[in-house]
This record gives structure tokens, sequence and C-alpha cells, in this order.
């Protein structure tokens, strides 16, 4: 299921990073210049992609709650969108680029909110059980940037949700907690460097696309 090469379409590429990294533009990029016409894209994101799930969305960005009740939260929106939209992509030999997925829940539920890694574990394995193993993307894009640049870029962008009101030491660590998660899955994470100009960070992503001959 994790086939480092594997010949498009019909595969799940995640994107992740903290917030403010600046991966949702390079995901619209790669859709409007580089996939192949003809092939089926399914752009997604989480927590959200179904209808049930944003509207779990809505209430883990904007609802207070306690962290277990975060995570589980996500974790159930995961599900829904697993079974409602991805996997019958995947089926249908579409290519699935979607804006954060599990690693996303270890970075910031775990690493950022000190949260027990062992239960995300017992949850993962949980939401993403398919009858061949474990659903994990097939490549994972993470673009990592430095906290405090990040912050700078999300303050001039927008009204923060609950996560971007965090403070940098929050980010450090979920920085942290992604560097963990690659350092786990080096065949699937590709680093990206986003503190270089966009369209230095957009061959980046290419390339990382290009080296799996996708
Ligand atoms: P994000 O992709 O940043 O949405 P937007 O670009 O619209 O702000 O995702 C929303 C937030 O959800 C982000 O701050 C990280 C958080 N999040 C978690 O804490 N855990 C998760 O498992 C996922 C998928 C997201």
């Amino acid at each position: 299921m994790n086939a480092g090469k594997r010949a498009l379409p019909g595969c799940f590429i995640s994107f992740e990073g903290i917030d403010g990294a600046g991966k949702s533009s390079h995901i619209e990029a790669l859709v409007q210049r580089w996939l192949p016409r003809g092939v089926e894209i399914v752009r997604t994101r989480e927590p959200g992609g179904t209808p049930l799930a944003e509207s779990l969305r809505e209430l883990v960005l904007h609802r207070p709650m306690d962290t277990l009740t975060e995570a589980l939260l996500i974790f159930a929106a995961r599900r829904d969108h697993l079974q409602r939209c991805i996997e019958p992509a995947l089926s249908r030999g579409a290519v699935v680029l979607c804006d954060r997925f599990s690693d996303a829940s270890f970075a910031y539920q775990g690493a950022g909110r000190g949260f027990d890694a062992a239960v995300l574990g017992t949850l993962e394995r949980w939401v993403q059980a398919t009858p061949t193993g474990l659903r994990q993307p097939d490549l994972t894009l993470w673009f990592d940037l430095d906290p405090s640049l990040a912050a700078r870029r999300v303050a001039a962008a927008r009204t923060p949700d609950r996560f971007e009101q965090q403070d940098e030491a929050f980010f450090r660590r979920v920085r942290d907690g992604y560097q963990a998660r690659a350092d786990a899955a080096p065949e699937r994470f590709v680093r990206i460097d986003a503190a270089l100009p966009r369209e230095s960070v957009y061959e980046q992503v290419v390339a990382a696309l290009r080296e799996r001959g996708w």
C-alpha cells in the first residue's frame, strides 16, 4: 500500500506542515500546472472532506474542548472521510491530494498538546484499517518552516482559528512532532524547505513527485 514507486493514477499524497507554511497554495499549483489532464484528481482536506467531517471540522476549529474530545472528533472525521471519499477515490484510480492527514494528529494533538501518542496510535490503527493493512499516504510532502516566520505569515493573512492562536512554543513542538514522524517513515516523507521563495518551493514539490517516477 505504501509502495515508494507507484505510477499515477491511483495514489494518495498528503500535505503537512505548521500553519502558515504555505502548503495549500502549492496543492492548487499542482492541480493547475503539473498533474496530467484526463486523470481524476480528488482534492480534499482534513479535518473535513465529507459533509459530516466538515461539520466536525467546524466544531474542532472553533469550539473549546479538551484534547481527548478533540482527538476523537478528528479521528471520527477521518473515518468518515476515508470511507466515503478517499477509499472509493483510490479504488477508482484517482489521485487524492489531501491537505493534512493523520501525521497532523501526531504533530498537533500529540507533540503540540502533549496528548498520549500510544492512544493516537490505537486510533490510527482502528480508523485507518483496510482489508490489506493500514492506510497511509503513498507520499507525504512536509512543508517545513521556522515557526516565527510561519506566525508572521498567518498574522498577515487571516483571523486565527483555535490552533493558529497558539503560541510559538506550541508550533515548535508541532514542528518537532512532524520531524519525529518523518524520521519514523523516511520512505514516505519528503521535507520541503518552505522558507524559500514560492517558485523554489514548488520546484521541490515537483522534484519529489518526479523522483518517484510520477
Ligand atoms: P489547515 O489545513 O491549517 O486549514 P486552514 O488552511 O484552512 O487554516 O487545518 C486546520 C487546523 O486543524 C490546523 O491548524 C491543524 C489542525 N489539525 C489538527 O490539529 N489535527 C489534525 O489531525 C488535523 C488534520 C488538523
